[in-house]
């Protein structure tokens, strides 16, 4: 049996790619606001159900262009169960971040413990919907409104997902998306923020742009974030298969579900009636005190095998050295995220595998556990 990786990008066929990179070169128009730039952005509105969305060149820009934008002062609540990415984009933004832990059943942000982390100088939550999973939006907005906060959802993982079939992409007053190869739906490198007025859209896309006004007007500190032509034209070949990827995703999901759910070793995600999931990931958790081998033993041994999981996320942001050593953070308890940051792997979940690999995985990991 070939290796099975955690994840493989989806790739749209080469055939359907070239007629795009013929049309690009004829064009002579590779970047600033081209074309398939601007026909990427129309396709992801009606896509996803929003109304405004601004491309990135990558997630991470997106996220720390938000912040920006909304000019913020002091202290943002956040998650230490993420991608550095993150908190990174808060410290970049010269504001602090602010630890708090999570619900260990939806792997979120936990809204009972935002509260309590709030002070006179907090002016945003940077909830994550992990894995996809949507956050205690109701919860987390009506704190927000309580204490005048802004909400900037981190929707790196949450593609087209939809809650009673609404976008989960209009919660809060941002949402930032991820596009890297890793992703459900990739323009190799890529990003984007979701806003709700024309207002907006028009700063984000300035602030991407140098902040330029004009050609002879500059209004804001921007920085250089722009998509280019030849990412959007990957981004619009590669939107004709997402919702078939993500049909083979979900299928894949509930073999894992359905064959390993009597499994006392461990435990699955809960998936909700009511939401429709992109199915990125497929993290399970492992029962340290009942299995014969921890969750590292687990990694080693799936690769022994030829199957790359992942411990995602591990280790917590909050447990890097460069994040130890800010004495300066506040850093609230945060034992639940600690505990599944210890027990978490990833099982390979990508539409490049076929039925096969998901049976022969699950074969594997009861061998390892039972
Ligand atoms: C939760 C989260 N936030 C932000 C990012 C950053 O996105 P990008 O890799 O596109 O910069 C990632 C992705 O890797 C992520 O997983």
């Amino acid at each position: 049996m070939n290796n099975i990786t955690v994840t493989s990008p989806l790739l749209p066929p080469l055939e359907e790619l070239t007629p795009y990179l013929e049309d690009i070169w004829s064009r002579k128009w590779l970047t600033n606001n081209g074309h398939y730039h601007q026909l990427l952005e129309k396709e992801l509105c009606d896509y996803l159900k929003v109304d405004y969305i601004s491309l990135f060149s990558n997630g991470t820009l997106a996220l720390i262009t938000a912040l920006q934008s909304l000019e913020l002062k002091g202290e943002v609540i956040t998650t230490p169960y993420s991608f550095v990415a993150t908190s990174h984009a808060i410290l970049l933004n010269n504001l602090k971040p602010v630890f708090v832990d999570i619900d260990p059943n939806t792997f979120n942000i936990d809204p009972k413990k935002i509260e309590e982390a709030i002070t006179e100088n907090t002016s945003a939550i940077l909830p994550v919907h992990v894995y996809g999973n949507p956050c205690d939006h109701d919860a987390i907005q009506k704190i927000a409104d309580k204490h005048g906060l802004k909400v900037i959802y981190d929707a790196a993982h949450a593609f087209g997902v939809t809650k009673n079939g609404l976008s989960i992409l209009n919660w809060g007053d941002l949402s930032i998306l991820s596009f890297h190869a890793t992703k459900a739906y990739s323009t190799i490198e890529g990003g984007a923020i979701i806003c709700h007025t024309k207002e907006m859209k028009e700063k984000l896309d300035r602030l991407k742009n140098f902040g330029y006004e004009s050609e002879t007007q500059i209004s804001m500190l921007g920085s250089n974030a722009k998509m280019n032509e030849i990412q959007a034209a990957f981004g619009l070949a590669t939107l004709k298969h997402i919702k078939s990827s993500i049909e083979k995703r979900k299928e894949y999901s509930l073999i894992y579900s359905n064959k390993l759910n009597n499994i006392k070793e461990i435990t699955l995600p809960i998936y909700s009636n009511d939401i429709e999931y992109n199915y990125s990931y497929f993290p399970i958790l492992i029962n340290e005190e009942i299995s014969k081998n921890n969750r590292d033993q687990v990694f080693e041994k799936l690769k022994d095998c030829g199957i790359y999981s992942r411990r995602y996320f591990f280790p917590l942001i909050t447990d890097f050295d460069f994040y130890q050593k800010r004495k300066d953070l506040r850093i609230h308890n945060i034992e639940k995220s600690t505990l599944i940051s210890k027990n978490v792997i990833c099982l390979p979940m990508h539409s490049n595998m076929d039925i096969n690999d998901i049976y022969h995985i699950i074969d594997t990991i009861k061998r390892i556990l039972l």
